[in-house]
């Protein structure tokens, strides 16, 4: 499955992480996040536990962060390094957090860099257990693990269920995958008070109007600039429904994803979460028509001959018919994809859908359009010029759109 590209963009950019790593088999996974964090342009120091380098070694994170992997509290340049560290950093993940970490961890224990830097620090902790699903299991570990869970600022990131270390089992116990842990510390770097707790409804992705039960009327859209949008949401510290139709990618971790086929299905699943949402952004490029009959059987070229005529009727235009179950306040956002007359057709459609902003993008514009990790938009808003936005990536576009809808909530408080 595609997992989104690393083009440095925010929270991460500019920012400065502190990857604690201990004594797992996981541990080789540690640079693979080391590298993504760096590649997203952020400043990342690694701390290594003196277990951690029985089984990578600290060249490994030199060589990707470019920076002197640490391992020693007591040496003459780390004198008090531990404070230095723990006072300069933006977020601390350690990743991945075996079961003595746990326990050192929750007992606030001070023998070695990372736990002297871990009680030095006031910023956000994400921590990443990975262990054999039995370890992870006993009521030891668990009890440990809700004493962090329970400390302001600790953020628990799985482990999930997978394939565990050769010979071992699948239960609980496997750590995320590198790039949600980069995930969960963008959510760690990125929280917003104004997002905070929000609901916020993404619908994305392009939606399939069976002909029979083989082929589709669609619409072409691969999901990503939704996905991006959800993610970012996710990121700033907002609960996310994503509604989308079938795509390629990867779910967004952390986020509540629904599945949906048809423009009939993705209008009952909005219409079931739109009178929740803080916030309801409209990525989806619905098929505006679907066949009037589907065929329960496959269509048979012998039966149709070389000319085939379908009745189609128009879909359900969710955006609209859903407009008078919005949540009082809350703040919609619609996109339109146009070939011809961008801003006009885009006025149009933010009128008449009532979306306090629409993102407009030429469908035909290089950079923009299907399938591509970049768009060049325009977004307008009622009474207000339009604001002609730089090509940028997916990600980018979708921190824009969310800067606009966080000035709009905080204006409305
Ligand atoms: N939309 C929707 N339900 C539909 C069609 C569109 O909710 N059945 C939403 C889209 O998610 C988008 C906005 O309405 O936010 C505009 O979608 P777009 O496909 O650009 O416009 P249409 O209204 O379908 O108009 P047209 O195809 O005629 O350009």
């Amino acid at each position: 499955m595609a997992s989104p590209d690393l083009v440095p963009c925010r929270p991460w950019q500019g920012r400065r992480v502190l990857l604690g790593v201990t004594g797992g088999v996981a541990a080789y996974k540690a640079v693979q996040v080391a590298r993504n964090l760096t590649r997203l342009e952020a400043q990342v120091d690694v701390v290594l536990t003196r277990g951690a380098q029985e089984f990578v070694a600290p060249l490994s994170f030199e060589g990707v962060t470019g920076r002197p992997a640490l391992t020693e509290l007591f040496s003459t340049d780390g004198a008090a390094m531990h404070v230095r560290l723990g006072r300069n950093v933006d977020a601390v993940c350690v990743a991945p957090a075996t079961a003595d970490f746990l326990a050192r961890a929750a007992q606030g224990r001070a023998d070695d860099l990372l736990g002297t830097t871990l009680l030095a620090t006031q910023a956000p902790v994400v921590v990443c257990p990975a262990m054999n699903d039995n370890m992870f299991a006993h009521p030891q570990v668990q009890a440990n693990l809700n004493m962090l869970k329970a400390r302001p600022g600790y953020q628990i990131a799985g482990p999930t269920a997978g394939p565990l270390a050769a010979g071992e089992g699948e239960g609980p116990g496997r750590m995320l995958e590198p790039h949600q842990i980069v995930e969960f510390i963008g959510r760690a770097l990125g929280e917003e008070k104004v997002f905070s707790g929000l609901h916020i409804l993404v619908t994305a992705g392009p939606t399939r109007e069976a002909i029979d039960p083989v082929r589709y009327l669609g619409n072409r859209s691969s999901g990503r600039m939704g996905f991006a949008v959800a993610r970012a949401a996710w990121r700033r510290g907002a609960q996310v429904t994503l509604i989308t139709g079938p795509s390629a990618l990867e779910y967004p971790v952390g986020v509540n994803s629904i599945e949906v086929e048809s423009a009939e299905e993705m209008y009952r699943a909005v219409s079931e979460i739109i009178g929740a949402a803080d916030v309801s952004i409209f990525a989806a490029a619905v098929a505006d028509f679907r066949p009037s009959i589907s065929e329960a059987e496959k269509l048979k070229r012998e039966s149709t001959g070389e000319e085939v005529a379908f009745q189609i009727e128009a879909n359900p235009d969710i955006a609209i018919e859903t407009s008078s179950s919005r949540k009082p306040g809350s703040v919609t956002v619609g996109f339109a994809l146009e070939t011809s007359d961008l801003l006009a057709n885009a006025k149009k459609k933010l009128d008449e859908k009532e979306f306090d902003f629409i993102v407009a993008n030429d469908a035909m514009g290089e950079g923009s359009g299907f399938d591509v990790e970049t768009n060049r938009v325009a977004i307008l808003s009622p009474g207000s010029d339009p604001e002609m936005l730089p090509l940028m990536s997916k990600d980018a576009v979708a921190e824009e759109i969310l800067d606009r809808v966080g000035r709009r909530l905080s204006s409305e408080l």
